[in-house]
């Protein structure tokens, strides 16, 4: 059985697809196969990750697409013609459309930052969320890999993994313990999870 083509979409530093890369080094993603990568963001360190391993990189931005409708035309346009099966949000800071989310519906997850139902949606990304977490007061946190729908951080949990706060934590240092000890854990868990149900999907009916 072919592996689940995977294609991951980035906007920043690309600590989560170095996870998966490494993952699929180790063995660790035997039902999937990193075949992608696509930034938003011109210059995304995400994109040197990518070409270090071997992954074809692109780079696709709304304002060279004339906007997200076009974005998203393209972007569909490179994962249908690569047969991508299994998208990655890592680290993607961009709100995917309903009509998009729709046409790939089940083949969409992101990791989340924190433990949803908190500090998520619309404005909660990146350090912000760490620093909501922190102006709060919850003691825990951690991460959430989901699958995307129309609602933003709001698809069915795949994996969770709580996080504690420290004295003397800021939204840097929190950010790097949710990273290490939740986020780069779990999303390559829930990748091969994902992967290995496509590819179940894919068997033929007895
Ligand atoms: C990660 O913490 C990821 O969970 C978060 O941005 C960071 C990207 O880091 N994503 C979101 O906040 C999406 N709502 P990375 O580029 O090093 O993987």
């Amino acid at each position: 059985m072919n592996k689940t083509r995977i294609a991951v979409l980035v906007s920043g530093g690309g600590t989560n697809l170095q996870a998966l890369i490494d993952a699929q080094t180790r063995g660790e993603l035997p039902s999937g196969e990193l075949s992608l990568v696509v930034s938003n963001k011109p210059g995304a360190y995400a994109l040197e990750r990518a070409r270090a391993a071997g992954i074809e990189a692109l780079t696709l931005t709304r304002a060279d697409c004339g906007g997200q409708e076009g974005f998203e035309a393209a972007l569909t346009e490179a994962l249908v013609s690569r047969d991508i099966e299994l998208i990655v949000l890592a680290g993607f800071m961009s709100i995917l459309s309903e009509s998009f989310t729709r046409r790939f519906a089940g083949r969409i997850i992101n990791v989340h930052p924190s433990l949803i139902p908190s500090f998520c949606g619309k404005g909660f990304y990146g350090l912000r969320v760490h620093e909501a977490a922190l102006n709060y007061g919850v003691t825990v946190t951690g991460a959430t890999v989901h699958f995307v729908n129309e609602i933003p951080d709001g698809g069915r949990i795949i994996l969770q993994k709580a996080v504690e706060i420290l004295p003397g934590d800021t939204p840097e240092s929190l950010q790097k313990r949710v990273m290490e000890q939740a986020e780069w854990i779990i999303l390559p868990r829930a990748v091969e999870r994902v992967s290995s149900q496509i590819q179940k999907e894919k068997e033929p009916k007895q």
